[in-house]
């Protein structure tokens, strides 16, 4: 990318923000990546370059910051995830669909460039396979935040066809960082049970010991991100999303790996309603397309990503 193009982040105060942000600045100068929020980000996104408030569904205000700092890249990343969209389905449904259309328009006309979209692992449902699910395969999603993100999945294949728009996209799993902690997910008891840890506390977590699902560590997340926006154009044949695969793992393997550098640490189980929506999601991803397009690899595995997020976490 040309390091006089801008690039503007859109929900910068998010889990996936707080890193991504400061990987775009470190990459193409502080000055060049515009962070933006409704709410204020961690302090190192805030402080290392410009921060405006803004809310994706004002086209108006997200149509002059575009104009006001000439950006030709759109990171949109506000959403509401699956446990708080469950709760708020039409404020879920606005956000998460007419945030995309509010960007995806800007493409069309031509006024921005490229388009980075996240999808999500919950774009599959339990007619999908479980184990090693492929990128193509049945999707019948029963969370809200999985039907708008397979909407919005659609939507982006579709103003790529018929508009040319250079939309790219990641069905994310599980993410799981120190940066930020994650709100509102059914997998953010991956994050939290580190915390607990740390703190020398109990854990309680709200799914069962067995429940197996698709995860991924913060810095293999932004890795996959850059790289799929710096591919070349040609090669990014899939415009709707990229299965992308890091790690699999239960509330329990987590749990024994955590022991490993804390032995005292406790655990115990109170299954609650996100109980339904992992285990309506695949246990395991295949992501051989992304690695075909694209050469995706993913680095870290269930010991050195727990190993690095104790690391940081105790770094003051
Ligand atoms: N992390 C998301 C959630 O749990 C899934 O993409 O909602």
């Amino acid at each position: 990318m040309n390091t006089q193009e801008t690039i503007l982040v859109i929900g910068a105060a998010g889990q996936i923000g707080s890193d991504l942000v400061l990987a775009l600045r470190k990459k193409y100068g502080n000055h060049n990546v515009i962070a933006t929020d409704v709410k204020t980000p961690v302090f190192d996104v805030y402080e290392s370059g410009p921060f405006e408030i803004l809310d994706v569904l004002d086209k108006e205000k997200v149509f002059k910051m575009v104009k006001t700092y000439k950006v030709k890249q759109v990171y949109l990343l506000a959403a509401l995830l699956s446990a708080t969209a469950e709760q708020n389905p039409k404020f879920a449904w606005n956000l998460n669909m007419n945030g995309l259309f509010n960007v995806l328009s800007l493409a069309s006309e031509g006024i921005i460039e490229k388009i980075f979209w996240p999808s999500s692992i919950a774009v599959f449902g339990p007619t999908s396979p479980q184990i090693n699910c492929p990128q193509y395969c049945t999707k019948e999603p029963t969370t809200v935040y999985g039907i708008s993100k397979l909407s919005g999945e659609l939507w982006c294949d579709y103003f790529h066809k018929k508009y040319g728009v250079d939309v790219r996209s990641i069905r994310y799993p599980g993410l799981i960082s120190y940066k930020s902690e994650p709100g509102g997910g059914t997998t953010d008891y991956a994050v939290h049970i580190f915390h607990r840890a740390l703190m020398k506390k109990n854990y309680t977590c709200y799914l069962k010991p067995d429940t197996r699902l698709p995860m991924m560590y913060m810095d293999d997340a932004i890795r996959a991100t850059i790289e799929l926006m710096e591919a070349d154009k040609e090669n990014i044949k899939v415009r709707s999303s990229y299965n992308i695969s890091g790690i699999d793992f239960t509330p329990d393997e987590l749990y024994k790996a955590i022991t490993t550098h804390f032995a005292d640490f406790k655990i115990d189980y109170a299954p609650d309603k996100r109980q339904a929506y992992a285990d309506s999601w695949p246990k395991s991803i295949d992501d051989s397309i992304a690695k075909e397009h694209w050469n995706w690899a993913h680095k870290f595995d269930l010991t050195t990503m727990t190993a690095e997020m104790i690391k940081r976490l105790k770094q003051p």
